[in-house]
């Protein structure tokens, strides 16, 4: 038998597809408006320094994305400095405009009275590009980019410097925190195939002198990057970029890292194992995102202090 929409069933259709058109449009201002900007603090304790040390508080900043006029944003990382850390880590993409290291230098200002040790990220040598958004959820999305433009990464790591932070690109340096000996390696970006592994600095023979910690730091965790520093030695690695998959799905989660992590390692911290080594990754959600696209869904903001303790001495 032939049957025909009625009247009602073609009304039932309509409403649900304005329904349809509504909440999409509800979900797309909330991603673009409200929860881009609900920046918050994780924090998390590591059971890594040797008996007996002074805890110390790290503060972990990442994917900053700075452009000009982001009044919230500048006002909340002025306000970290309220939780005091021992150092600052910056795991890179700094900026998203030409024009935004004046702004990103005040907004930081109080952190970079800080001591503190930094490495780029791609966003900051390269100004993001307008393209087509789901390229993101390919694996060809960075080899098809148009030449980027370059951004002024050799001013801002210039004052990051005179500051006092310490540039980790392609190399390793020791420090002392609370009488601790802490070493730091770092790479310039994977993302862009610039990492280029520095050994820790050679510990001396007496224990008194041998480091207490030694902590790696890149932006964009790919695994081979994550092997070499396990490999090398890290007791803690501290990585960005993937933005914490920007826009999640609630109750799964991730579903892009923006490189070959696992995605339910996009964000947060994690085990990396390699051999019988086992070596705790912390991979931040990001402060920002890239101009071009400017949502974040289930995946708030965040920067991460991570208070580093005594392990116990048994
Ligand atoms: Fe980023």
């Amino acid at each position: 038998m032939k049957t025909t929409d009625t009247p009602r069933t073609g009304a039932a259709l309509g409403w649900t597809a304005g329904l349809t058109v509504t909440a999409a449009a509800a979900t797309l201002g909330y991603a673009s408006v409200v929860e881009r900007t609900l920046f918050q603090l994780r924090e998390e304790t590591l059971q890594i320094l040797p008996p007996g040390a002074k805890p110390l508080r790290v503060l972990h900043l990442s994917d900053i994305h700075m452009t000009p006029h982001q009044n919230s944003k500048a006002e909340w990382l002025k306000g970290l400095a309220r939780l005091n850390p021992d150092f600052v880590v910056n795991t890179g993409d700094n900026l998203s405009h030409q024009k935004a290291v004046g702004p990103l230098l005040d907004a930081l200002a109080p952190l970079l009275k800080f001591p503190g040790v930094f490495v780029p990220g791609s966003n900051d040598y390269y100004a993001p590009m307008l393209k087509n958004p789901f390229s993101y959820f390919t694996k060809s999305a960075a080899s098809t980019a148009k030449p980027p433009r370059d951004l002024p990464w050799a001013e801002l790591f210039s004052a990051f410097g005179a500051a006092g932070w310490i540039d980790l690109t392609n190399r390793s340096q020791s420090v002392g925190f609370k009488g601790l000996r802490v070493d730091f390696t770092g790479v310039d970006d994977p993302h862009l195939s610039r990492d280029k592994y520095a050994p820790y600095p050679n510990g001396s023979s007496t224990s008194a002198e041998a480091p207490h910690l030694r902590i790696a730091v890149a932006h964009a965790p790919y695994q081979r990057v994550l092997d070499y520093f396990t490999e090398g030695g890290a007791e803690l690695i501290l990585a960005g970029h993937t933005h914490g998959g920007q826009v999640c799905i609630p109750g799964y989660g991730a579903l892009v890292s923006n490189c070959d992590l696992p995605t339910w390692r996009a964000r947060g911290l994690t085990p990396w194992e390699l051999g019988a080594r086992q070596v705790p990754l912390n991979v931040s959600a990001g402060i920002g995102t890239s101009r071009f696209a400017p949502v974040r869904f289930a995946c708030k903001p965040e920067a991460v202090l991570l208070t580093l303790t005594p392990r116990s001495r048994s």
